[in-house]
């Protein structure tokens, strides 16, 4: 069991950042961000999310035209903006990633409509997974999904052939960009015991 300790980082004061303190993010915290990631579970252990990590200025330059307005300024001043995207074709790892049957390719080239449900049901949990990790090692994140997707998939994923889920800022957050907590539904709202 996690301390309460633990459990306020990860969820109960883990905030979406809209401001950063001027310390940067290291490629090693990257790295170790990704290694977390990566143990979370996916269907079939296909494992499609794939993570771009945006830390100089001219990457930041060609990131810009895609944003949203709202979305702009902090992703600019932000140490680092990852771009969480997935594989399309993740199955084309599986005969390594799942191993215990070699037949799983074939489920995902033989339906168009699975491959597609996987890809973005996983990528995204993969994605949750990465935030999770991120305030496990320290860092604040803030997720967005306002940007558009088909800029970000022609400036950065063409070669590729990979597809933008959504972005997350990275660093260390200042308190003071932040918004009121919004409130969460209650279990009795959001949960049925059956
Ligand atoms: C997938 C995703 C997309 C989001 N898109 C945006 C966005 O485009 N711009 C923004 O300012 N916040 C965005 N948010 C932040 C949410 O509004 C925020 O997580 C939510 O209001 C809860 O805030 P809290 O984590 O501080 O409690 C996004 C969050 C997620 C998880």
């Amino acid at each position: 069991m996690l301390t309460e300790d633990a459990l306020d980082t990860l969820f109960r004061e883990g905030r979406s950042h809209n401001a950063w303190r001027d310390e940067p993010v290291s490629d090693e915290t990257l790295r170790e961000i990704y290694a977390l990631t990566r143990m979370g579970p996916t269907s079939a252990n296909s494992s499609p999310a794939r993570f771009l990590f945006l830390r100089t200025r001219e990457a930041k330059e060609r990131l810009a035209p895609a944003l949203s307005s709202g979305n702009h300024d902090k992703t600019m001043a932000a140490p680092v903006t990852a771009i969480i995207a997935y594989d399309p074709k993740f199955h084309d790892k599986l005969p390594t990633l799942f191993p215990h049957n070699p037949e799983a390719r074939s489920w995902f080239t033989a339906n168009e409509a699975l491959a597609a449900t996987t890809a973005f049901r996983n990528g995204t949990l993969q994605g949750a997974y990465f935030i999770i990790a991120a305030r496990a090692l320290g860092l604040d994140v803030g997720p967005m999904s306002g940007f558009d997707n088909d800029k970000v998939d022609g400036t950065f994923l063409a070669a590729q052939g990979w597809r933008s889920n959504f972005l997350c800022n990275l660093g260390y957050g200042d308190p003071t960009g932040l918004f009121a907590r919004s409130p969460r539904l209650e279990f009795d709202e959001a949960c049925i015991l059956l």
